[in-house]
């Protein structure tokens, strides 16, 4: 299946991701974790994003389509896979047309601008793997500020800053969701509606795809 994750930061597209990409055994593809590792290793690419996820703006459709091109074309992706962030923009979803990749499902997650800012204030990030947890609504098993998976100490990302969130949330609105219509026009589109809890949008996501539990 190559399935499209949709919705607002924070809407939970990181956590349905992990838990699709398990049942499905497909890798999830996320842009922005992408971004995170080229920052993380002083790459020229990672320099130039900086500065701009910094702001909550989004980073080039070029330098995205690059490193997303890249990672398409590896060996875990053949038998499909889960974008997550990816696209972003009406051009960035003209070039995965262009590039002759037939997307199967886009998965939208509506959660209200309100639940996105209580969430990103509450999520803690492994920087490390990239593991994603909530200090209320999905906290680690082990320790309280512990990577359940790698044992790194967790972190607050800092685009989850309040005014940056705010920013995020006003690009999304603005240059993200009208692709929602493309893809309705395409017949693509589902939509699930967040749930307060995790397992209970899973639920209704694994419903959605027709995934066994
Ligand atoms: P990216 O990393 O893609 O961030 P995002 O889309 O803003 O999404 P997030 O990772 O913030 O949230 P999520 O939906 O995955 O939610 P999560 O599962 O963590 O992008 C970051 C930046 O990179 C962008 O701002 C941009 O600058 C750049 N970028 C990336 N891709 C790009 C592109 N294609 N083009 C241009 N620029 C690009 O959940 C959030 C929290 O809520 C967690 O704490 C989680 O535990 C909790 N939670 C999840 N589900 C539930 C639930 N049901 N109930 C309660 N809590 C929940």
């Amino acid at each position: 299946m190559k399935l499209i994750l949709f919705g607002p930061p924070g809407a939970g597209k990181g956590t349905q991701g992990e838990l699709i990409s398990a049942a499905l055994n497909i890798p999830t593809v996320s842009t922005g974790a992408m971004l995170r590792a080229a920052i993380k290793e002083g790459t020229e690419l990672g320099k130039q994003a900086e500065s701009i996820m910094a702001t909550g703006a989004l980073v080039p459709d070029e330098v995205v389509v690059g490193i997303l091109k890249d990672r398409l074309a590896a060996e875990d992706c053949k038998n499909g896979f889960i974008l997550d962030g990816f696209p972003r923009t009406i051009p960035q979803a003209e070039t995965l047309e262009a590039l002759g990749i037939q997307i199967d499902c886009v998965l939208s997650l509506e959660v209200p601008d309100e639940t996105i800012i209580e969430r990103m204030s509450g999520r803690r990030s492994c920087p490390q793997c990239g593991a994603t947890y909530h200090v209320v609504y999905n906290p680690p098993k082990k320790l309280t500020s512990q990577c359940d998976v790698c044992g790194a100490v967790l972190k607050q990302r800092d685009d989850d800053k309040p005014e940056v969130v705010k920013n995020r949330l006003n690009v999304y609105h603005k240059e993200t969701e009208p692709l929602k219509a493309y893809y309705e026009g395409k017949g693509l589109l589902k939509s699930v509606v967040g749930q307060p809890q995790v397992e209970e949008t899973s639920r209704l996501v694994r419903e959605a795809l027709g995934i066994e539990a």
